[in-house]
């Protein structure tokens, strides 16, 4: 009797433990420009993309749990709080990962990548088979509490003359938050991770959060501090100056560039440190482990493996892992902290530059609008869905067919049917009226100012890897139930 009921407090001793263990993380939302805890701790990304074998493979890391369980100790030795992953699979199993990472303190942010995979900037598309992909790993996701947030499109625009396409991310994004609120989710971030292009920014990512509207963050991939550069050199204050009073978060999507000799990721002091942590919310490192491009914190011994035991490589890992050892901002309290900033205005068109006009009517799904320099009209868009929105299939040899029925209109959207936004856009300057004009022009005399400085010409260097991936996601719809 008496040892089996000591047998029973042990147990119960030993239940407990497993549940303090299991015991969620604290969900992450967005206030204002920041990233906050339940406990009102401003939270500051410090992340690795985690993407073992590569972005361009077919295959889901978050579904291998003993992976994921080596990895996670490695990341949390390195202080690593945040994972993006590129590709999943949304049928895969992940609970064994999220709980890997939730143990170590790790929040995931997931890319949708069919949407980055299948998006053509030249014939953009926002279809029912790339929301379908989207809402499937949404779904997948949605319920751990340790899932950060989502990025919908990686590097889609690539140069100037592609920016008329960003309605389309926009509009994507628009309608995956419409999804997350109408299945009733939590509100987890959905924003965008921007390539690096000379002269899009700020334009692209005044837009992406301007008029009534907005994304819920901005990732800037960035591999312009190179070696031992610094904040004026890399343009990084030019970074700084075009996001001052951003009213969004924005933080690096990718960062850590190579082309400089052994890592020694001193950038990181000028992010998380006072030149940049009152508006920037972090970094994520690319990569996990060392694939063909070189830009591994890790490896596992051969390239383009999915699996093996993490070796650490010292000029980076040890290098990062000193910085952001003394990199600790504490930020603001969400008690002190007012939110002053506002939406900016939409840029205006510029010839060879910004090629949307403003506010544009958003893209919505099957139903594309005539955009400034398209000879296309909304009518003959209406008429013809497919020609202004591109197959899947054709980009990405996914399999779906054009000819998938239409009848995956999900709960909360009518598909075809002009959302609130297209009745709001009647009124082309609603953006003028609503946006602070005194901080356009501080933000204008700052750029001023700057234009008599020696601007530092950025050039975008793309990881090798970053080329366009190979979707995961020619799954079809069975996820998504
Ligand atoms: C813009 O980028 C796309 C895709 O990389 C490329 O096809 C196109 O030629 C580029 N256009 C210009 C004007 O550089
Ligand atoms: C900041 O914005 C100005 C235009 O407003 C642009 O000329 C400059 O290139 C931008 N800086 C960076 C680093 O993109
Ligand atoms: C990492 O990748 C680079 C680029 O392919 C390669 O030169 C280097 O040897 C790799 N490092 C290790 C330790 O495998
Ligand atoms: C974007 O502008 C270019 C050049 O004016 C044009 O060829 C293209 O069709 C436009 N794209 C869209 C989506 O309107």
């Amino acid at each position: 009797m008496a040892i089996d009921f000591s047998w029973r407090i042990l147990q119960v001793v030993i239940l407990s433990c497993l549940f303090s263990l299991a015991s969620s993380l604290s969900t992450i939302s967005v206030v204002g420009s920041k990233f906050y805890d339940n406990d009102g701790n401003q939270f500051f990304i410090k992340g690795v993309v985690y993407q073992p074998g590569g972005a361009g493979i077919s295959y889901d890391p978050l579904s291998a749990e003993a992976q994921c369980t080596q990895d996670a100790a490695l990341m949390k030795a390195l202080g690593v709080n945040l994972i993006r992953v590129q590709s999943v699979k949304a049928s895969s199993d992940h609970s064994g990962c999220m709980s890997a990472f939730e143990n170590a303190g790790i929040y995931v942010l997931l890319d949708f990548n069919s949407f980055r995979s299948s998006f053509d900037a030249t014939a953009p598309t926002w279809t029912t088979d790339q929301y379908n992909d989207c809402t499937a790993v949404m779904d997948a996701f949605a319920s751990y509490s340790n899932t950060f947030g989502f990025v919908a499109g990686d590097e889609l625009i690539q140069n100037l003359s592609e920016s008329n396409a960003s309605s389309y991310i926009k509009a994507a994004i628009i309608d995956l938050k419409s999804y997350r609120n109408s299945k009733g989710y939590r509100e987890f971030p959905i924003g965008h991770a921007s390539a690096d292009v000379a002269g899009l920014i700020p334009f692209f990512q005044d837009y992406l959060a301007c008029g009534g509207e907005s994304i819920d963050f901005f990732g800037l991939n960035c591999f312009s501090w190179c070696g031992a550069s610094s904040f004026v050199e890399s343009g990084y204050n030019i970074l700084e100056a075009n996001s001052t009073g951003y009213d969004i978060p924005i933080f690096f999507s990718e960062t850590g560039c190579t082309s400089g000799g052994t890592r020694t990721f001193t950038d990181q002091a000028a992010i998380f440190g006072p030149d940049m942590n009152s508006q920037w919310s972090g970094a994520i490192i690319y990569e996990w482990t060392n694939e063909s491009s070189g830009f591994g914190l890790v490896t596992y011994g051969p390239f383009a493996v999915t699996t093996g035991t993490p070796i650490i490589l010292p000029g980076d890992y040890i290098d990062l892992q000193k910085e952001w050892a003394t990199l600790t901002p504490t930020g603001t309290p969400s008690s002190l902290y007012t939110i002053t900033d506002t939406t900016p205005a939409c840029p205006s068109f510029t010839s060879s530059g910004w090629l949307l006009s403003g506010d544009v009517p958003l893209p919505t799904l099957f139903k594309a609008v005539a955009l400034p320099g398209s000879t296309s009209s909304a009518s003959s868009s209406l008429s013809s869905p497919t020609a202004t929105t591109q197959p899947d299939s054709a980009n990405t040899g996914t399999g779906i067919s054009t000819a998938t029925p239409l009848n995956l209109i999900p709960e909360g959207l009518e598909v075809g049917e002009p959302p609130a936004r297209e009745m709001d856009t009647s009124s082309s300057n609603i953006y003028e009226i609503g946006s602070d004009p005194s901080k356009r022009t501080s933000r204008n005399t700052i750029l001023a100012e700057l234009g008599s400085l020696p601007i530092h010409q950025h050039t975008q260097i793309l990881p090798p890897s970053e080329l366009p991936a190979d979707p995961l996601t020619s799954r079809g719809h069975e996820g998504n139930s």
